[in-house]
């Protein structure tokens, strides 16, 4: 029987409220799928004032496919758990630092297009967040895609990009990739554009992750991704969510990009989220 939810859009780019659901308890395949149609509609939905373990929110998100396993590293060398930690604390003192030990989500990207088969859904929770600031921005890759000319749609149609570990913590100054990393995730070629598995419609696919065009000079792979990046990523292309303790915000990587703002003191507020991330499908 479905429960009584509610979708509430929030705005024409990206976005939707999702009231009426507790979901550290487990869901009937009704709300499953009314979520992920709701999902598949609005590619980022906020379910507000939750309280969820690190295990409920495990099962919450294999209701929507396989969990995602990391190649990122803790300080002490292990890898992130499952359910990996988004922080700007130190991980010696504790205290919020304007220096964390990662801060690639301080960049656009997709989650994961590294991978072979990059990521579906993302999961943040928040745990502990500032009261202003600290959102998270959300591009739909899709309405960017729309807003380009025919010539250029025609130009990137057969371009591939290539996406990397190791390009990835290059292009955002963050430790490099070790060679064991180098060896778990090396480097695969995703089409510049994708077609939305589920409503078909294409996006633009790129972001930190992409070290450099297929088949293209260095310099000009590099100012053809920046220009398209730069052209992507304008205001009314974006979502912004601002966090309360509670939200867990879900997203979808095949059509969006998304990263962190560092509209707020770092080196004063907390900002704490439990991440969990579906695998997807292998873009095309
Ligand atoms: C992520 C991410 C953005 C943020 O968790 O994948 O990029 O706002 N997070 O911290
Ligand atoms: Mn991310």
């Amino acid at each position: 029987m479905l429960v009584d939810m509610e979708i509430k859009k929030l705005n024409d780019i990206a976005g939707a409220e999702v009231l009426g659901l507790d979901l550290s308890r487990s869901l009937c395949s009704e709300t499953r799928d009314a979520i992920l149609s709701a999902f598949n509609e609005y590619h980022v939905l906020v379910f507000r004032n939750q309280t969820l373990s690190k295990d409920q929110q495990v099962n919450f998100t294999q209701q929507f496919g396989e969990l995602e396993e990391h190649v990122g590293r803790l300080p002490d060398g292990s890898r992130y758990p499952i359910v990996h930690t988004v922080t700007n604390l130190d991980p010696v003192s504790g205290k919020p630092t304007t220096a964390p030990h990662t801060h690639g989500n301080y960049f656009w990207h997709t989650d994961k297009s590294y991978h072979a088969v990059p990521s579906l859904m993302t999961l943040l929770y928040a745990v502990d967040v500032p009261q202003t600031g600290g959102d998270t921005l959300f591009c739909n890759m899709q309405l960017a895609y729309n807003a380009l000319t025919d010539p250029e749609k025609e130009l990137l149609k057969s371009l591939k990009a290539i996406h990397s570990w190791e390009a990835s913590r290059r292009n955002t100054g963050n430790i490099p990739a070790s060679e064991e990393q180098k060896r778990e995730r090396p480097p695969v070629s995703h089409p510049l554009v994708r077609t939305h598995p589920v409503t078909k419609n294409k996006s633009l696919y790129l972001g930190m992750h992409v070290g450099h065009i297929e088949g293209m000079a260095e310099e000009k792979s590099k100012r053809l991704l920046q220009n398209l990046l730069d052209k992507s990523t304008v205001e009314r292309n974006i979502y912004r969510h601002s966090w309360q303790p509670g939200d867990l915000v879900i997203w979808d990587n095949r059509c969006l990009l998304h990263k962190a703002d560092r509209n707020y003191d770092m080196s004063v507020h907390p900002r704490v989220l439990h991440r969990t991330v579906v695998k997807g499908t292998i873009p095309v």
